[in-house]
């Protein structure tokens, strides 16, 4: 069975449905209101567990309700959970998602918990991220963990996928070459690239880009667009499945789950592991919420 270690964070989602976003100074009244698990790095967990992958994730949660909600669901799924520990000042992270009448999000965060991760947290798991086939991680947590993280992984050839999310300008070169596989978003690439990928050219510009910074796989998601994999000069784009959106809160995070949970360890099947996670994906962005909306592998036909 694979084994993927996924280093990130953990948020409760409060999804607050509204007609459009509200301009400034206006009050709006909402349509419903309602919580559901999420963050990037559990998100991503539990796609990967969902996927069929031994799983294990390196957390924080607070002293809280938060922190019991979250662990009932990680011990549901069968998520290996010895690595997330408790702090006892800072909260469990939490995300408010304004969601539109068309499914598209914006997400407001409080780090809370995921941001007291540190270097020595990483330490502790070092045996299970030096065995694991492939290790994950996202930016809602600090950057020296990720950074320790990586350096353990590819001192033993497990494979390392960066998830730059929420988008950042300023990631540190060190990082990138540590990195085998980026998965950025189209918003996220050109926070890293300058590129503003509006078409297929943009998109191959961007991840051109993105390889010459030091990381020889590239994969951006463009929604329902589907996914470009760049790497050694070649390109190939995934088609995304036409589906009805209702949410895509987690569909980036569902595709990599399902990716690195499929991906063969040097990396010759990316494509083929790209349909499969873009499958994934569109499953889950017909259903509301972020954790509720990751579908299970026997679900997933291709
Ligand atoms: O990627 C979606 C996730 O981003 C949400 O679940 C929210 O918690 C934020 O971390």
């Amino acid at each position: 069975m694979k084994k993927i270690v996924v280093l990130g964070s953990i948020n409760v989602d409060t999804i607050l449905n509204i007609p459009r976003l509200p301009l400034p100074g206006e009050t709006m009244a909402m349509g419903d209101q309602s919580t559901a698990g999420g963050g990037k790095g559990a998100n991503q967990a539990i796609a990967a567990v969902r996927a069929g992958a031994e799983t294990t994730f390196i957390a924080k949660v607070g002293q809280d309700h938060s922190a019991d909600f979250m662990l009932d669901t990680f011990k549901k799924d069968g998520l290996k959970m010895k690595y997330i520990t408790v702090d006892s000042e800072a909260g469990t992270g939490k995300a408010y998602i304004l969601l539109d009448e068309d499914g598209q999000n914006s997400i407001l965060i409080y780090g809370g918990a995921n941001q007291t991760i540190t270097v020595d947290d990483v330490e502790n798991a070092r045996d299970t991220i030096e065995n694991a086939d492939c290790l994950i991680a996202q930016f809602e947590t600090p950057l020296d963990a990720t950074l320790a993280a990586f350096q353990i992984a590819k001192q033993n050839d497990v494979v390392t996928i960066l998830n730059p999310a929420p988008a950042k300008t300023d990631i540190p070169q060190k990082l990138l070459s540590l990195t085998d596989i980026i998965v950025p978003n189209e918003t996220e690439a050109e926070a890293i690239t300058g590129v503003k990928a509006v078409d297929k050219k943009s998109i191959i510009n961007s991840a051109v880009k993105l390889n010459k910074l030091g990381v020889k796989c590239v994969i951006i998601t463009v929604g329902s667009r589907g996914s470009l994999y760049y790497t050694d000069g070649k390109e190939s784009f995934v088609d995304a499945y036409k589906v009805s959106t209702v949410d895509t809160t987690a569909a980036g995070d569902t595709f990599i789950g399902y990716l690195a949970a499929k991906l063969d360890s040097n990396l010759a099947n990316t494509v083929e592991a790209m349909k499969f996670a873009s499958k994934a994906s569109s499953m889950a962005v017909q259903v509301k919420g972020a954790q509720n909306s990751i579908p299970y592998v026997d679900d997933v036909k291709i």
